[in-house]
């Protein structure tokens, strides 16, 4: 295997607490590493550097790990801008306009949502993610969501089956018919495509009851759990996500101390996603609370047609930082580590040796120049395998 050796990196955070400055960034100053085609092999100082088959000199530019976007609706077809106008003269985002995108997705043919789906994956690559995790949900039948499953596979192994999206307008009278068949059939044919089930548990989707129903299901199909909680109101997401031992809880725009003090005690992690404050003009959680209380913390994009229409995690950390009281470390490590705890992963999210060879190379001298300068800190260079 060829190996690389990177030279003259100013900052290099490994999010390690073991190495380097021995924060959880895990900091190394004038710093080197070296890595084959899969994994890091070695990080140390730069006067150090052991000699490798190809050479990459940063030039003293920040390295830190890919981002890991643990949550995305990437398979879609159609916008929904006018919702977004509408809400910025001051109209209420409650779920109704997802209904517009399951008849958009539901007409594309599937080279259709390839190819959109593609697109806002090369995006968000180019803005430094190197990990995605992609739900389904757009279609809310037994063969739509069956190939949103298979189409988000061709892109990510971290596929969440989202059949608990909303219920659709053909099953609004029998609601209870569509969580069976959710639980049944769906999840049946979509299983072997997913690595994790996931609900919309808030007001105007499905009760606590509902969604334990379907996610209990689904974790005897051997999927992971994840939980859409807390985005509309303070509707008992977070304490199911707790409960059932899920993967994350996303959203949380709205919990109570004792859903922080659950949280803290367990390996729940809350996922933050700033887009969907931006998009539906709602007041941004505040990070620093579940900081201060112990929770761990993930920042997605949520990039979908209706609440967050964001492919990049580098405007998500500015948010987070501008408006949701993280400092910018917390906010990349969050973006990193965090995403890869929601995820369930410690080959991501680091860089210590062993770690996936998945970084980038900022064409700045510290990483804090994701946030400060918010959408237009240059990437220099995002290594994957
Ligand atoms: O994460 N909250 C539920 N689902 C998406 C939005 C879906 C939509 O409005 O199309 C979200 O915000
Ligand atoms: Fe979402």
């Amino acid at each position: 295997m060829t190996t690389r050796v990177i030279v003259n990196i100013a900052e290099l955070t490994t999010n390690d607490p073991t190495l380097g400055d021995e924060t959880p960034m895990g900091r190394l100053f004038d710093a080197a590493m070296v890595l084959d085609e899969r994994q890091v092999l070695w990080v140390g100082d730069n006067a150090s550097a052991p000699d490798a088959d190809e050479r990459i000199d940063a030039s003293g530019a920040a390295v830190f790990p890919g981002f890991v976007d643990s949550h995305t609706h990437l398979v879609f077809a159609g916008e929904r801008s006018d919702e977004f106008e509408a809400r910025m003269a001051g109209q209420r985002y409650d779920g109704g306009g997802i209904a517009r995108t399951v008849d958009a997705t539901r007409a594309a043919s599937s080279d259709q949502l390839r190819a959109a789906t593609r697109r806002r994956l090369h995006a968000l690559r180019a803005g430094g993610v190197t990990t995605i995790e992609i739900k389904s949900g757009y279609e809310l039948t037994l063969e739509g969501e069956a190939r949103l499953v298979r189409l988000a596979k061709e892109c990510s192994d971290e596929v969440t089956f989202l059949g608990a999206h909303v219920v659709p307008t053909e099953f609004a009278r029998d609601r209870d018919a569509y969580v069976e068949l959710v639980g049944g059939a769906m999840l049946a044919s979509c299983a072997p495509s997913a690595r994790w089930a996931d609900a919309f548990c808030d007001d105007g989707a499905f009760s606590v009851d509902e969604a334990r129903s379907v996610l209990l299901r689904a974790r005897d199909a051997g999927l992971g759990l994840r939980v859409h909680g807390n985005q509309l109101g303070d509707t008992g997401g977070v304490a199911l996500a707790v409960e059932l031992d899920a993967a994350s809880v996303d959203h949380c725009s709205h919990v109570s101390d004792l859903d922080l003090e659950a949280l803290s005690a367990s390996r729940t992690v809350a996922t933050l996603l700033p887009g969907a404050e931006f998009s539906t003009k709602s007041p941004y959680p505040s990070g620093r609370r579940f900081l201060d209380a112990g929770a761990t913390l993930a920042l997605a994009t949520d990039c979908n047609p209706g609440t967050s229409y964001v492919t990049n995690m580098g405007v998500v950390i500015a948010l987070a930082v501008r408006e949701m009281g993280m400092t910018a470390d917390e906010a990349l490590w969050s973006a990193t580590r965090g995403g890869a705890l929601a995820l369930r992963r410690d080959d991501i999210g680091h860089l210590a040796p062993g770690a996936r060879a998945h970084l980038v190379v900022l064409a700045a001298p510290r990483s804090a120049h994701v946030a400060y300068r918010v959408g237009g800190a240059a990437i220099r260079q995002v290594l994957t395998d």
